[in-house]
C-alpha cells in the first residue's frame, strides 16, 4: 500500500511516498527556513505564500522520486494539525482536491502524534547527517540503540519547536498524554535562548554547536517543578538565562535583551549555551527516566526537530535502560513521510477516511 503524505504545518513543504507503512520511496522538502532567519523565527505570513508556492512542484517531487504515478497512490495523509493556521491550509486544501480528483481516500493526520511514526521507517536509525554522525549508532552498552523497530506498549517523549510532550502508546491510535509544556515547548526555548545570545536561527543546532566549547556547569539554572511530574515548563529557565546574561555584563534586568549579544564575548554565550541544554536535556530525560522506570514499556521513543540534539542523545543513552530509538536523522524535522506512515496506521485501525469535501485544519490540536 503506497500513501502520499503530505506536511505543512509550519515551515517545511513536504511530500513523501511511503510503502506499507515501512519503506521510503521518496521525501521531497522544501523550506522557507532562510527567509525566516532574519526574523529569530516563523513569520506565519511568509510560511504561507511559501506553501502557495512549493506545494505542487514539492508533490510532483514525492511521485517522481517515487517511480510512482497517481494509479500506484492508495491513499493520501495530510497534517490537519497543530501548526500555522494559514500554513495547514495550503496543505489541506491541496489533499482535500487531489483526493477528490484521483478518488482517493484521505486521513487527517494530527502533527505531532506523527512525529513518532517516524521512528517506524525501516533502517530508522540510518545516521546521515553531520550531527548525527558526531553521536553514536551504538549506546554504551554495544546494543544497536537506534537500529530496532519500536514495539508497543511504546514510550515516546515528542520534542519540537512547538511540542513537548510524553505519551505512552498502546497501538498508535490508543495512547495515553502523560505530560506536556504548560508554557514553552523545549524546542522553542532553544530558540529564544538561542536569540538572547544572538546566535542564529534555528535556534537548536546553533546552541548544541556553541555549547560544544562552553562549559555545562558554569552556571547553575533551575529545574521547573510541576504538580505532574511529567509536565515541562521552560519559560522560567530562559529567564534565567537572560537575567544570568544581564548579570555577566553587569547590567540590571532593564537592560533589553536584543543588545545583549553585541556584549557577551564568544566564552560567556559558550557557557550560557553548554548550561542551558544541560539543563534543558536533564530535564527532559529526568522525566523520560522516571517514566520508562513506572510504566515499564516495550520501546522507547525520541522524535521531533530536538531529537538531533547529541547532548539529549548522549544523556538518554546513558540513563535510559531501554535502546532509545530515534527517526532517521532527517525525519526528526516536519517531513511528509511521517504523515504518510501515520496514514497507515490510520488504515491499519480501519480509521474511516475523511469527507474530503469537509476536512477542515485544526490549528490547536492537542494529543
Ligand atoms: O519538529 P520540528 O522541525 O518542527 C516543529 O514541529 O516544531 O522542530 C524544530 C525545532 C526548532 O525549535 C529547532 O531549534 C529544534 O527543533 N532543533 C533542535 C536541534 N535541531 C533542531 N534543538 C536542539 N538541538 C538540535 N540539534
Ligand atoms: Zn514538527
Amino acid at each position: 500500500m503506497n500513501i502520499l503524505g503530505i506536511e505543512s504545518s509550519c515551515d517545511e513543504t513536504s511530500a513523501s511516498v511511503v510503502k506499507d507503512g515501512t519503506s521510503l520511496l521518496s521525501n521531497a522538502v522544501a523550506t522557507s527556513l532562510d527567509l525566516h532567519a532574519q526574523f529569530g523565527g516563523v513569520v506565519p505570513e511568509i510560511a504561507a505564500r511559501s506553501h502557495i508556492e512549493y506545494i505542487t512542484p514539492v508533490i510532483e517531487q514525492a511521485l517522481t522520486d517515487a517511480n510512482c504515478g497517481w494509479n500506484d497512490i492508495d491513499a493520501i495523509a495530510v497534517t490537519k494539525g497543530a501548526g500555522l493556521g494559514g500554513s495547514l491550509l495550503v496543505g489541506v486544501l491541496s489533499a482535500r482536491t487531489l483526493a477528490i480528483l484521483k478518488n482517493k481516500p484521505l486521513y487527517g493526520i494530527n502533527h505531532v502524534q506523527a512525529h513518532v511514526a517516524a521512528a517506524f521507517l525501516e533502517k530508522a536509525g540510518s545516521i546521515d547527517s553531520s550531527e548525527a554522525s558526531a553521536g553514536k549508532a551504538e549506546d554504551s552498552a554495544g546494543r544497536a540503540s537506534n537500529r530496532s523497530k519500536p514495539k508497543f506498549p511504546l514510550l515516546a517523549l515528542i520534542v519540537s519547536g512547538g511540542h513537548s510532550q510524553i505519551a505512552l502508546f498502546k497501538s498508535f491510535y490508543d495512547y495515553e498524554l502523560l505530560g506536556q509544556t504548560r508554557d514553552d515547548a523545549v524546542g522553542e526555548a532553544f530558540d529564544k535562548v538561542a536569540k538572547i545570545l544572538g546566535l542564529p536561527y534555528p535556534g537548536g543546532p546553533s546552541i548544541s554547536k556553541s555549547a560544544l566549547s562552553g562549559d555545562p556547569k558554569k552556571y547553575t539554572f533551575p529545574k521547573a517543578k510541576l504538580e505532574n511530574p511529567y509536565d515541562f515548563s521552560f519559560s522560567g529557565l530562559k529567564t534565567a538565562v537572560l537575567r544570568t546574561a544581564q548579570a555577566e555584563i553587569g547590567e540590571d534586568y532593564n537592560f533589553p535583551s536584543y543588545k545583549l549579544a553585541e556584549r557577551l564575548s564568544e566564552a560567556q554565550k559558550a557557557d550560557l549555551s553548554a548550561s542551558f541544554q544541560h539543563i534543558a536535556v536533564e530535564t527532559l530525560v529526568d522525566k523520560l527516566e522516571k517514566a520508562v522506570q513506572q510504566y515499564s514499556p516495550a520501546s522507547v521513543v525520541i522524535a521531533g526537530g530536538v531529537a538531533s540534539n547529541q547532548a539529549l542523545r548522549k544523556v538518554a543513552t546513558e540513563r535510559i535502560s531501554l535502546p532509545v530509538i530515534y527517526p532517521r536523522p532527517d525525519l526528526c524535522t516536519d517531513n511528509g513521510a511521517m504523515i504518510a506512515i501515520a496514514g497507515y496506521f490510520a488504515h491499519l485501525a480501519k480509521k474511516p477516511a475523511e469527507d474530503p469535501y469537509s476536512l477542515e485544519i485544526t490549528p490547536q490540536l492537542s494529543m
